[in-house]
């Protein structure tokens, strides 16, 4: 199973790769607002920085709508380094610009996908990962985990070597489970990667075996 961390703050990164369990990156618009990153000059500067943090899998995701725009721009961020995976939406012209992608050899990631039909879609077009959002269809009462199985299913039938990105992660368990399910990555934020440490028997025993070393080592 491969983790990805969802978001562009670059100690965030650093702090789930210096962990070295990290496999990969992936962003989006929101994220990249949410660091205060705009204008394509930085933007571009700072998929370079996340690239020289991690050894390959940083998804950059298109602003484009239309093929022919979403084919010039992810083009672009496919130059960036070889380690851009370009996210592309799952509509109309993101299907068409995703088989174009594949046909090039640009490794894709299609995204906000929150049905099996969606899933298909991606898969026949060549999609390398397909981000299903299973914390947003939480969020309005479906089951995001069940999509997952559902997609799992449907890919083992067919043999589509699609890898099924489990996106909007939430917390540890959505993580667990996932694995549980069969998901080939899971994106996440560091919270969720750090939390998968916490027991509360380790810090008892930690402390217990701790303190019997030293009652008699001093
Ligand atoms: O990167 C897409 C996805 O992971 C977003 O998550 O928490 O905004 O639904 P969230």
């Amino acid at each position: 199973m491969k983790f990805f961390i969802d978001t562009a703050n670059l100690d965030e990164i650093k702090e789930a790769y210096d962990l070295g369990v990290l496999d990969g990156v992936t962003t989006n618009p929101s994220l990249m607002a949410k660091e205060g990153i705009s204008g394509s000059e930085n933007i571009t500067a700072h998929y370079k920085a996340i690239c020289g943090i991690v050894d390959n899998n940083v998804s950059a995701e298109v602003i484009a709508t239309d093929f022919e725009n979403i084919v010039k721009e992810g083009k672009e961020l496919a130059k960036i380094d070889d380690k851009i995976v370009v996210k592309v939406p799952m509509i109309k012209d993101g299907v068409k610009a995703i088989k174009y992608f594949t046909s090039e050899g640009i490794r894709t990631n299609c995204t906000l996908v929150f049905s099996p039909g969606q899933a298909i879609l991606a898969a026949k077009a060549g999609a390398s990962y397909l981000s299903p959002f299973i914390g947003r269809l939480d969020d309005i009462s479906h089951d995001g985990l069940a999509l997952i199985e559902q997609i799992v299913e449907i890919y083992d039938n067919y043999g589509f070597t699609t890898e099924i990105l489990a996106a909007s992660v939430r917390h540890t368990m959505h993580l667990v489970q996932c694995a549980e399910i069969g998901a080939d990555v899971v994106t996440c934020p560091l919270k969720v990667i750090t939390g998968l440490l916490n027991h509360p028997l380790t810090d008892i025993g930690l402390e217990k075996f701790l303190a019997d070393h030293k009652k008699v080592n001093g």
